[in-house]
C-alpha cells in the first residue's frame, strides 16, 4: 500500500508520523512546495524508525508528483492554516486554488486514489475536490467530523471525569465554529446516555467548548492545531487501508440524506477499502434536523463563493 500526504506542515507531518507508526502502508510520500522541506521532515521521521520499530518507508518530495504515483490514499493538507481570530472560512480564496491544483496533479499519477481532505474551509474544499475532479463521490472524504467528534469526546470525558476512550459522541454538520452540531442527545458513556451523568447546563458547556475547540487552540498556539487533526486523519486512513468499516463522522457528498443534496457535510459514514461506503441515518429529532439545515445553509453559501473566485 502507498499513501501520499500533500503538505508537510504541522498537520501533514503529524498525519505522516501517525500513519508510519501504525505501519498502515509500505511507502509514504510526503510532498511540499517548499524546497527540501518535505525531504527534511521525512528524514527526521525515518530516523525515528529504529526507535519506534516501524517499517514504513517515508520519502520526501519537493513538488515532484511523479513520486506520488499509484498512491492508494492521498491526504491533502495543503494551504494556509488559520491564525488567531480568523475563521476557517476566511481561508477560502487562497486554499481553493491550491486544493484544486493538488487534486489535478495527484490524479494524473494516481487515478484510483481515495482522497482525504483536511484543508480549510474543509467542507467546501471537499466539495471543490469532488466537483473539480469528477471522480466517484465515495473516493472523496473530508476529515472535520472525525476531529470534532474526538474533541467532543474529550470535553465530555473531562466533565464526567472518565477516560475519553469510554465516550462515544458524534459531531455532525459543517466543520465551522458555528456550523458544527455536537449530538449531545446521542452521546454515551459506556453505553449510557451522557445526560445520566451531566446536567443540561454542563452539557451545553461541553457542546460550546467543542464548537470552539479549534479556535481555542489557535488562540493558545498562534496557529491551528495538528496533533488531533493528524490522529483523526490517521484513523480514517487506517479504516480505508485495513478495510475496517469503522463508523466515523466525515464530510461526504449528500444526495438527499439528512435532507440535503449537492453539498459535502459531516455525517456518520462507514469507511472501508472503497472510501466511504454507506451513510448512517442517525434519525435526528426536529431540533437537531433544524440545526443541520441551518448548518447546510452556511456551508452552501461558502460553496457559492467558489464560483466567484
Ligand atoms: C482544526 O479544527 C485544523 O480545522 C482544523 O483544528
Amino acid at each position: 500500500m502507498k499513501v501520499t500526504v500533500v503538505g508537510a506542515g504541522a498537520v501533514g507531518a503529524t498525519c505522516a508520523d501517525n500513519i508510519a507508526r501504525l505501519e498502515l502502508c509500505e511507502e509514504l510520500v510526503l510532498l511540499d512546495i517548499r524546497e527540501g522541506f518535505a525531504e527534511g521532515k521525512s528524514i527526521d521521521m525515518m530516523q525515528t524508525a529504529s526507535l519506534l520499530g516501524f517499517d514504513t518507508k517515508i520519502i520526501g518530495s519537493t513538488n515532484d508528483y511523479a513520486k506520488t504515483a499509484n498512491s492508494d490514499v492521498v491526504v491533502i493538507t495543503s494551504g494556509l492554516p488559520r491564525k488567531p481570530g480568523m475563521t476557517r472560512e476566511e481561508l477560502i480564496g487562497i486554499n481553493a486554488g491550491i486544493v484544486k491544483g493538488v487534486t489535478e496533479s495527484i490524479l494524473k499519477h494516481s487515478p484510483k486514489a481515495i482522497f482525504v481532505i483536511i484543508s480549510n474551509p474543509m467542507d467546501t474544499m471537499t466539495y471543490l475536490a469532488l466537483k473539480s475532479s469528477g471522480i466517484s463521490k465515495n473516493r472523496i472524504i473530508g476529515m472535520g467530523g472525525a476531529l470534532d467528534s474526538s474533541r467532543f469526546n474529550y470535553y465530555l470525558s473531562q466533565a464526567i471525569g472518565c477516560s475519553p476512550n469510554e465516550i462515544q459522541g458524534f459531531v455532525v454538520g459543517g466543520h465551522g465554529d458555528t456550523t458544527m452540531i455536537p449530538l449531545t442527545r446521542l452521546a454515551t458513556y459506556q453505553g449510557s446516555p451522557v445526560s445520566n451523568f451531566l446536567s443540561a447546563d454542563a452539557l451545553k458547556k461541553v457542546a460550546a467548548d467543542t464548537m470552539i475547540g479549534g479556535a481555542t487552540l489557535t488562540a493558545l498556539i498562534g496557529t491551528s492545531a495538528w496533533y488531533a487533526p493528524g490522529a483523526a486523519c490517521a484513523q480514517m486512513v487506517e479504516s480505508i487501508l485495513r478495510n475496517e468499516k469503522r463508523l466515523i463522522t466525515c464530510s461526504v457528498s449528500l444526495d438527499g440524506e439528512y435532507g440535503q443534496k449537492d453539498i459535502c457535510m459531516g455525517v456518520p459514514v462507514i469507511i472501508g477499502r472503497n472510501g466511504w461506503e454507506k451513510i448512517i441515518d442517525l434519525k435526528l429529532n426536529a431540533e437537531e434536523q433544524a440545526a443541520f439545515s441551518k448548518s447546510a445553509d452556511a456551508v452552501r453559501s461558502m460553496n457559492n463563493v467558489l464560483s466567484t473566485l
